[in-house]
C-alpha cells in the first residue's frame, strides 16, 4: 500500500487525453473526469467524437443498457468518415458476426453456443496444461538471469493456451504466434501487415473447422478440443447451426478476445506487484505456505488496479439516453472507461490502493451484463498460473529499469506494457 491517491485537483479545464503521459498513467485524467465531467464527450485520435463514462455507477448501467447496441451499423458518422473511423467491424464486414459486435437475438444464439461448448469444466481440465506452459516458458530463460516478462513469457503463454484449448494442432501454433505478434505490435486497424495476418488467420481457422467438421465422431471424446465442443453445439439444434463463417469468426473472436487481454493481465499485474514490494512479499509469503487464497482475491484486484481492457469495446445510442445527467443522441458512440470506473471513490474504499486482500471487490474489469467476458474463468486460471509461478520459481525477480523508461502501448481500448525487463537470480531448468 505504498501509492499515494492521485492528483485530482489539476484545475477546472479538462486534462488533454490520448497524450503520451496520458498512455503512460491515465488515472489522474480520469479522475479529474469522474469529478468535473463524468459523461464526457471527446474527439479520439481517430477524429470519431465519443463519450466516455467513467463513473462506477453510470458505467455499470451503460454496459447493462439494452439501448446501447453493439453493432457498429447504428454509428451516425458522417458519410465521408465511413470505414475510416478505425472502429472494428466497420469495414470488414465478414468479421461481424462475432459476439462483441452483435445484439440480441443474434447475440443470445451465438452466446449460448459458445458457452455450451467454453464449459467451467473444459477450463478447469485445462489446469495441468497451463502450468506446464508457464513452466516451459520459464524454463527458456531461468538460467540467464534476466528477460523481457512481454515477449518472452506473458505473450506467448495466451497464444499457446488458446491455441490448444481450440484445437489447433501444435505444428500450426508458432504462425499463430506470428499473427498474433503482429496485430498486438501494430494495432487492431485494418491496415498493412494486420491485414495481412487477420485474413492469414481467418482463413486458416476456416479451412480448420471445414476439416473438424469432415472428421467429427459421432460421440464426444473425453478432453475434446472447443472448436468440435463449437461444431457439435451448433450441429445438435438444427436450428441453431453455425456457419462457417460465424464458426470462423467466433474462433477469431475467441483468440483475439483472449490474447492481448492476458498479455496485459500477466504485463501489468507483475509490473505492479513489482512497484508494491509490501503487496509481492505478502503473497509470496502465503503462496510459500501452500495458502491460495490471496492469489484469488489479488488477481481480481491486480485487475481493478490497473486492468488490460481500459475502455470496454464501443457502444452506440439506438435511441436518446440519459447517462449521469447526460443526454446522449441517437447514433452516438459511448466508450465506458473501465478504468476510471474501478478506481471510483463512490464504490472503492481507497481506490488508488492495490490491496491484494480486497474483498467487496465487484470490479467492472471484465465487464457487465450481456457481454461480461466469456472467458473469465481461463483468463483467471492463466492469471493465477503465471503469477504464482514466476512468484515461486524467480522469488528474487525484480525491475530491471527504472518505471520511467517503461513504454506504455497507449491503444484506445487495452493497457499494457511493451516491454518488461527483469532481473533475478540464474536457476536450473525443472
Ligand atoms: C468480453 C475482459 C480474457 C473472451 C470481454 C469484456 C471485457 C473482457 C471487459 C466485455 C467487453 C464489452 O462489454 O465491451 C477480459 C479480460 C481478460 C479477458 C480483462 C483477461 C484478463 C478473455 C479470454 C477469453 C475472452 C481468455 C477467451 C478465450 C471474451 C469474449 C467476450 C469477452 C468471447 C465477448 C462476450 C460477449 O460479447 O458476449 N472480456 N477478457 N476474454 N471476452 Fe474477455
Amino acid at each position: 500500500m505504498t501509492e499515494k491517491p492521485a492528483q485530482t485537483s489539476v484545475g477546472s479545464t479538462p486534462p488533454e487525453l490520448f497524450t503520451w503521459e496520458f498512455a503512460t498513467n491515465p488515472y489522474p485524467a480520469y479522475a479529474w473526469l469522474r469529478e468535473h465531467a463524468p459523461v464526457h464527450r471527446t474527439k479520439l485520435p481517430s477524429g470519431v467524437e465519443a463519450w466516455l463514462v467513467t463513473r462506477y455507477a453510470d458505467a455499470k448501467q451503460a454496459l447493462a443498457d439494452a439501448r446501447l447496441s453493439k453493432n457498429p451499423a447504428h454509428h451516425d458518422e458522417p458519410a465521408h468518415a465511413k470505414g475510416k473511423t478505425g472502429i472494428p467491424g466497420e469495414r470488414k464486414a465478414e468479421l461481424m458476426t462475432h459476439l462483441l459486435n452483435i445484439d440480441p437475438p443474434d447475440h443470445t444464439r451465438l452466446r449460448r453456443l459458445v458457452a455450451q461448448a467454453f464449459t467451467p469444466r473444459r477450463v478447469a481440465a485445462f489446469a495441468p496444461r497451463v502450468q506446464e506452459l508457464a513452466d516451459h516458458l520459464i524454463d527458456q530463460f531461468a538460467h540467464k538471469g534476466s528477460a523481457d516478462l512481454i515477449h518472452e513469457f506473458a505473450f506467448p503463454l495466451p497464444i499457446y493456451a488458446i491455441c490448444d484449448l481450440l484445437g489447433v494442432p501444435r505444428e500450426d501454433q508458432d504462425d499463430f504466434r506470428d499473427w498474433a505478434g503482429m496485430m498486438i505490435r501494430h494495432g487492431g486497424g485494418p491496415r498493412g501487415g494486420v491485414a495481412r495476418s487477420v485474413k492469414k488467420m481467418r482463413g486458416y481457422l476456416a479451412e480448420l473447422i471445414h476439416r473438424k467438421r469432415a472428421a467429427l465422431p459421432e460421440e464426444p471424446t473425453p478432453g475434446e478440443d472447443l472448436i468440435s465442443g463449437l461444431i457439435r453445439a451448433s450441429d445438435d439444434r438444427a436450428s441453431d447451426r453455425l456457419s462457417e463463417n460465424e464458426a470462423a469468426a467466433m474462433a477469431f473472436i475467441l483468440l483475439f478476445a483472449g490474447f492481448e487481454t492476458t498479455v496485459n493481465l500477466v504485463g501489468n499485474g507483475t509490473y505492479a506487484l513489482l512497484t508494491h514490494p509490501e503487496q509481492r512479499q505478502r503473497l509470496q509469503q502465503s503462496l510459500a505456505v501452500g495458502d491460495t487464497d490471496l492469489l484469488a482475491t489479488g488477481v481480481e484486484e491486480l485487475l481493478r488496479y490497473d486492468g488490460p481492457v481500459e475502455l470496454a469495446t464501443w457502444r452506440f445510442a439506438t435511441e436518446a439516453v440519459t447517462i449521469g445527467g447526460q443526454r446522449i443522441e441517437v447514433g452516438d458512440p459511448v466508450l465506458v472507461v473501465l478504468a476510471a470506473a474501478d478506481r471510483d471513490p463512490g464504490r472503492f474504499n481507497a481506490p488508488d490502493t492495490l490491496d491484494l486482500g480486497r474483498r467487496d471487490n465487484q470490479h467492472l474489469g471484465y465487464g457487465h451484463g450481456i457481454h461480461y467476458c466469456l472467458g473469465a474463468p481461463l483468463a483467471r486460471l492463466e492469471g493465477r498460473t503465471a503469477l504464482a509461478t514466476l512468484l515461486t520459481r524467480l522469488p528474487d525477480l525484480q525491475l530491471a529499469v527504472d518505471s520511467t523508461d517503461l513504454r506504455w502501448r497507449g491503444g484506445l481500448i487495452m493497457r499494457g506494457l511493451r516491454t518488461l525487463p527483469v532481473s533475478f537470480t540464474p536457476t536450473q531448468s525443472w
